[in-house]
């Protein structure tokens, strides 16, 4: 029944190529079946730009793997230069797939990567440290760097990152470059959807130089078994990109469950599910000196988030220099954070439920507002947010602290009822006009 249904499947297809051969016994692999295309809804916000429409493929290319824990990497590289632009490129279920070359898919034209199998990452640290692709933010690389137009990725299979050997080697050395699972860069136009996330070496999605990308359905998760902390396991990071959304998707993480940025804009991030994380964030902003940094026209909406640092949180520089850790420093930078919702977040375990700052990295006050941030902040309306923080901070649910009145401002939050496990609801609250006007701020 199987291979009927398949020969069935493979005769709609233009032609069927495979990266090798047949198995051993000459025979398809009920593995190799093409699945059909999930395309989910948008829904209930979309980012204003429909997406194009993505032709049906017309050829399908089926990868084989050597086995063995063998490096794949020329099997894959030559089924999608097979079916690039036009085809179906299968990643056989059941069959687990070893990365250990850094690929440059920026290339890639109307072409569907139905993940069905395992990719796994070689966990050569010394080879990723020096071939993973840099993207010239914050030192970030990825393992490889998918780009092109009208790409579509599914299949509900998984991509492994081969972590522990990070986490560990992170615990020694901070200033390793640690590659980032999933590289989004320069795709105009795609769908990556139904898709599991293992084990990243630091942020799982990184989203750059893109537009009108749709995430959907992933599922986010990994941990250190050591006891070296898995760090910055950001969900998704988008950067110099337009019009994404990410929804439906469940991730459990160690820090940004969702992180904007410098110049995300139009963005939709929908029914989210966060556990461990560090919540949903702007920025961090403005850590570069003449670098001009936007974030706008974000919608974030129906989140339910637990066991986190932050619910909602905003993240800007102040306009000195400041240093958060060894290799996390900034500060001076400029530019703009606008028009920014958050709507419906349902929190559990949450230190702070909402966090605004404006002295990000920079510890004494004073200093912060002797130097207010050059980047500033308006038009953010937060509400309809509910659930019960951690200890940590009662009786604080949410700390709102700019540089100065006159770089922020226009924040809105209403119907918010979180309380503390003593039953308060107070803010820190600082140079907001307004503030003590929607929320409860705490006498200094
Ligand atoms: C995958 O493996 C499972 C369990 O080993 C088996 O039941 C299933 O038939 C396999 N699927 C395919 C498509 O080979
Ligand atoms: C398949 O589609 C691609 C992209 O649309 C096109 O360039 C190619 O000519 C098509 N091939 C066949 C065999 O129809
Ligand atoms: C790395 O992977 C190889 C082959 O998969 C394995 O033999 C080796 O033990 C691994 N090394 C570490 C440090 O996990
Ligand atoms: C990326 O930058 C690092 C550190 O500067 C360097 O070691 C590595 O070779 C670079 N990678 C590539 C692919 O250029
Ligand atoms: C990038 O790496 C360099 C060299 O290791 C380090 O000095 C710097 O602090 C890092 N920057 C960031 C933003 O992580
Ligand atoms: C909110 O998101 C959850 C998944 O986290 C989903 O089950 C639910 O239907 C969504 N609710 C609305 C009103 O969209
Ligand atoms: C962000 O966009 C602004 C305006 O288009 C531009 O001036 C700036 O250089 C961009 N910044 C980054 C970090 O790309
Ligand atoms: C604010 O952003 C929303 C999307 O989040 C968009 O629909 C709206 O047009 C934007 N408003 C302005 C004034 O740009
Ligand atoms: C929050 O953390 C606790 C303790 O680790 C765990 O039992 C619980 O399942 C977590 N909550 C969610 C929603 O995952
Ligand atoms: C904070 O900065 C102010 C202004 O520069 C300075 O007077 C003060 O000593 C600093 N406080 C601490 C604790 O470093
Ligand atoms: C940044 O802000 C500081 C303090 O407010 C100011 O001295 C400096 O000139 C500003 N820099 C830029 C590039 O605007
Ligand atoms: C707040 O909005 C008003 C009216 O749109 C505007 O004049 C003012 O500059 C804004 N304040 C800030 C800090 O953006």
């Amino acid at each position: 029944m199987f291979i009927t249904a398949f020969v069935a499947v493979a005769l709609l297809q233009a032609s069927i190529v495979w990266s090798s051969a047949f198995d051993d016994a000459g025979v398809i692999a009920p593995g190799g079946r093409p699945s059909e295309r999930p395309n989910h809804a948008i829904a209930p916000y979309k980012t204003g730009k429909p997406l194009v429409p993505s032709p049906e493929r017309n050829k399908t290319c089926i990868i084989q793997s050597h086995g063995n824990g063998l490096d794949d990497s020329d099997h894959i590289l030559s089924a999608i230069h097979e079916c690039n632009p036009g085809g179906h490129v299968v990643f056989q279920k059941n069959q687990t797939y070893t990365v250990g070359t850094a690929l440059d898919l920026t290339f890639l034209r109307s072409i569907d990567l139905d993940i069905q199998g395992t990719i796994v990452f070689s966990n050569d640290t010394d080879y990723w440290q020096a071939n993973s692709f840099n993207q010239t933010f914050q030192n970030a690389t990825t393992f490889f760097q998918l780009g092109g137009s009208d790409v579509n990725v599914y299949g509900g299979g998984t991509l492994d990152g081969n972590g522990q050997v990070w986490y560990d080697l992170y615990a020694e050395d901070i200033y390793i470059l640690r590659p980032i699972l999933f590289g989004t860069i320069g795709l105009h136009g795609g769908r990556i959807e139904d898709l599991n996330l293992r084990y990243s070496p630091q942020w799982y999605n990184l989203v750059a130089n893109s537009s009108n990308v749709v995430f959907s359905n992933i599922d986010i998760a990994g941990g250190s078994r050591s006891k070296n902390p898995a760090k910055n396991t950001d969900g998704w990071d988008t950067y110099r990109s337009s019009h994404i959304v990410i929804q439906n998707s469940h991730i459990d993480n160690g820090d940004d469950c969702v992180s904007f940025k410098p110049n995300s804009t139009d963005i939709v991030v929908q029914n989210l599910i966060c556990n461990g994380s560090h919540g949903i964030s702007v920025g961090s902003l403005g850590q570069y000196i003449g670098e001009v940094d936007i974030v706008k026209n974000i919608y974030v909406y129906n989140i339910t988030l637990s066991n986190a640092t932050s619910g909602a949180r905003i993240k800007v520089w102040p306009g000195i220099s400041s240093a958060l850790s060894g290799d996390l420093q900034g500060g001076g930078g400029s530019g703009a954070v606008s028009n920014i919702t958050y709507d419906g977040m349902k929190i559990s375990n949450v230190d702070y439920a909402i966090e605004i700052t404006q002295c990000y990295g920079q510890k004494n006050r004073t200093l912060c507002e002797q130097f207010p941030s050059n980047l500033t902040i308006s038009s953010v309306n937060l509400r309809n947010f509910y659930g019960k923080t951690s200890e940590k901070y009662d009786p604080l649910v949410g700390s709102l602290i700019c540089s100065s009145p006159s770089v922020c401002g226009n924040i809105t939050i209403s119907d918010v009822n979180v309380t503390s496990p003593s039953g308060t609801n107070l803010y820190e609250c600082g140079n907001i006009d307004g503030i003590d006007k929607m929320v409860d701020c705490m006498e200094k």
